[in-house]
C-alpha cells in the first residue's frame, strides 16, 4: 500500500484529523485550581500503572498549547480532537468552576480556528473527578447528572466555537476496565457495579446530549464507542453463543440503546447472572436514545473466540461471559499484543451501517503501538506506516460499500501516557521524549499527511 493511490478514494471533504486525550498529554494536574481525579489517584497506588507513571506532567501540553497547534497544521489535518478535563472546569466534579480551567480550553479552541482546524471536543475521556468517585462515581445514578451539568458548563463557554461534541469516550472501558477487571481508574473488581456503571454512562451520554442541543440545537453530538467485530471460531453452536455474548457485551450493550433505544434482551438476560438491574430505570432508556447527529467508532482490533470451559476471564473482564477463549490467529500483533486486522475496520463500519442505519460514521481513533526511537533527529516507524495506510485503506473499502463514513481520526497526535502501560507504548505519529519534552514528527506523520495533502479539503 502507498500514499499515492489512497486519496483518490476519499471524498473531498472526508474530515481528516487527529485525536489526544486530557489526562494523556496535559500534565499540569495542580495548576490552575484543576482538582484531582480519579485517575491521579489510581497512578499513585502502587502496582496499578506499569513503572509507577502517572499523567501529571505527560506531554506537558498544558504550557505546549500553540506548539502543539503547530504539530497538527504541520500535519495538515482538518480537526482535532481533544477532550476536555471535567475536574479542571469543576474541581469538585459539581458545583463551583474553575474559569482558568475554561480558560484553557478557550485559548486552544482559538488557536486552532486561528489554524484552521476544527475543534471536536471529547467530554469524558476517563478522567472522572475524584469528589465524583469519593461519591461512588458511575455506579451512582447522581454522576450521569453531574455529567450533564458540566457539559452544559463546557457548552455555554465553548459552544460559539465548537460545533462538534463527543460525550463519553469508550463507556465500555470505563465501566468493564474500570469496575470489573480493575484495569483502570478506579481499579475496582464488582461486575455488578460495572454493570450499573456502563447504564449510567449512557445516561449521562443522553442527558449531555440533550443539554448540548438545548444550548445550541445546531450542534453536531454523538458518543464514542469501540466496536470490535467478534467472530466465532466455529460454527459449532457453542462458539456462536460465545460470539454472540461477546459482541453484546462489547458492541450491542451500547450501540442498541443509544441508536434503537432498547437493550438487547439476550444481553440483559447474561448480564443477569451478575446484576439485578434495578438501576434501569422506567424512561431511562429514552434518554439514552436522545437524537444524535454522529458515532465515533474507535477501532484497533478484532476477536475470534471459542467456548473453552478452563478460559481465564476474557481480556479486560468479559462479565457474564466466563468460559469464553480468544483465538490465536497467528496475525501480527502490535506491542500491545493486539491483532493487527485492518479488513476489521471495514468490517466493523459495515456491520454497524448496517444494523444502526441512518447515522454518519467518523472514526474516531485508530492507530498502533511500536517501539520508536530518534534516530539523528528521525524517527522511522515502517510498521506504523503500514498499520495506518491498510486501515485507511479498510476505510475507504467501506466507502465503496457504500458506508456513509465522514471522517477519520489518528491515533494519536502524539505519544502520550497509555493509562496503566503508563509511557511505555507509543502510539503517537509525532514521537515526544519525555526528558526533554522534544517532539519530532515521525515517517507515519509524513505518510499521514500526504494522503490528507492530497486529498481535497471542501466537499
Ligand atoms: C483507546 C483509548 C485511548 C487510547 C487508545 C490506545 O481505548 O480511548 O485513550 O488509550 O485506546
Amino acid at each position: 500500500m502507498t500514499t499515492e493511490d489512497l486519496p483518490a478514494r476519499f471524498p473531498p471533504g472526508f474530515v481528516w484529523g487527529a485525536a489526544t486525550a486530557a489526562y494523556q498529554i496535559e500534565g499540569a494536574v495542580t495548576e490552575d485550581g484543576r482538582g484531582p481525579s480519579i485517575w491521579d489517584t489510581f497512578c499513585a497506588e502502587p502496582g496499578r500503572v506499569a513503572e509507577g507513571h502517572s499523567g501529571a506532567v505527560a506531554c506537558d501540553h498544558y504550557h505546549r498549547v500553540s506548539e502543539d497547534v503547530e504539530l497538527l497544521r504541520g500535519l495538515g489535518v482538518r480537526a482535532y480532537r481533544f477532550s476536555v478535563a471535567w475536574p479542571r472546569v469543576l474541581p469538585e466534579g459539581r458545583g463551583r468552576v474553575e474559569p482558568r480551567g475554561l480558560a484553557f480550553y478557550d485559548r486552544l479552541v482559538d488557536e486552532l480556528l486561528a489554524a484552521g482546524i476544527e475543534p471536536w471536543a471529547t467530554l469524558y475521556h476517563w478522567d472522572l473527578p475524584q469528589a465524583l468517585g469519593d461519591a461512588g462515581g458511575w455506579p451512582q445514578r447522581d454522576t450521569a447528572s453531574r455529567f450533564a451539568d458540566y457539559a452544559a458548563t463546557v457548552q455555554t463557554a465553548l459552544g460559539d466555537r465548537v460545533r462538534h461534541w463527543l460525550t463519553i469516550n469508550e463507556p465500555w472501558c470505563a465501566a468493564f476496565l474500570g469496575y470489573a477487571s480493575g484495569d483502570h481508574a478506579p481499579g475496582l473488581r464488582d461486575d455488578a457495579a460495572a454493570v450499573q456503571a456502563a447504564h449510567h454512562l449512557l445516561l449521562g451520554h443522553g442527558l449531555a446530549a440533550a443539554a448540548i442541543h438545548a444550548g445550541d440545537p445546531s450542534a453536531q453530538v454523538g458518543i464514542v464507542l469501540n466496536t470490535y467485530p467478534v467472530q466465532p471460531a466455529t460454527d459449532r453452536p457453542e462458539d456462536v453463543d460465545a460470539a454472540r455474548r461477546i459482541d453484546g457485551l462489547q458492541n450491542r450493550l451500547f450501540m442498541d440503546p443509544v441508536l434503537t433505544g432498547a437493550y438487547p434482551a439476550d444481553v440483559l438476560e447474561d448480564l443477569s447472572a451478575v446484576s439485578d438491574l434495578a438501576h434501569i430505570r422506567d424512561g431511562d432508556l429514552d434518554v439514552i436514545a436522545h437524537p444524535t447527529d454522529l458515532l465515533g467508532l474507535n477501532y484497533y482490533s478484532s476477536y475470534v473466540v471459542q467456548a473453552q470451559a478452563d478460559a481465564p476471564q476474557g481480556p479486560s473482564s468479559w462479565s457474564g461471559s466466563p468460559h469464553v477463549g480468544v483465538v490465536d490467529r497467528g496475525l501480527p500483533r502490535t506491542q500491545m499484543g493486539w491483532d493487527v486486522d485492518p479488513d476489521g475496520l471495514r468490517r466493523s463500519l459495515v456491520r454497524v451501517a448496517a444494523d444502526y442505519p441512518g447515522v454518519p460514521l467518523y472514526v474516531t481513533e485508530n492507530g498502533s503501538a511500536y517501539p520508536d526511537s530518534v534516530v539523528d533527529g528521525a524517527v522511522d516507524d515502517p510498521e506504523r506506516t503500514t498499520f495506518l495506510l491498510d486501515h485507511l485503506a479498510a476505510v475507504a473499502d467501506a466507502l465503496d460499500e457504500g458506508v456513509d463514513v465522514r471522517g477519520y481520526f489518528v491515533w494519536s497526535l502524539m505519544d502520550n501516557f497509555e493509562w496503566a502501560y503508563g509511557y511505555t507504548r507509543r502510539f503517537g505519529v509525532v514521537h515526544v521524549d519525555y526528558d526533554t519534552q522534544v517532539r519530532t514528527p515521525k515517517a507515519s506523520a509524513a505518510a499521514y499527511r500526504a494522503v490528507v495533502a492530497a486529498n481535497p479539503a471542501v466537499g
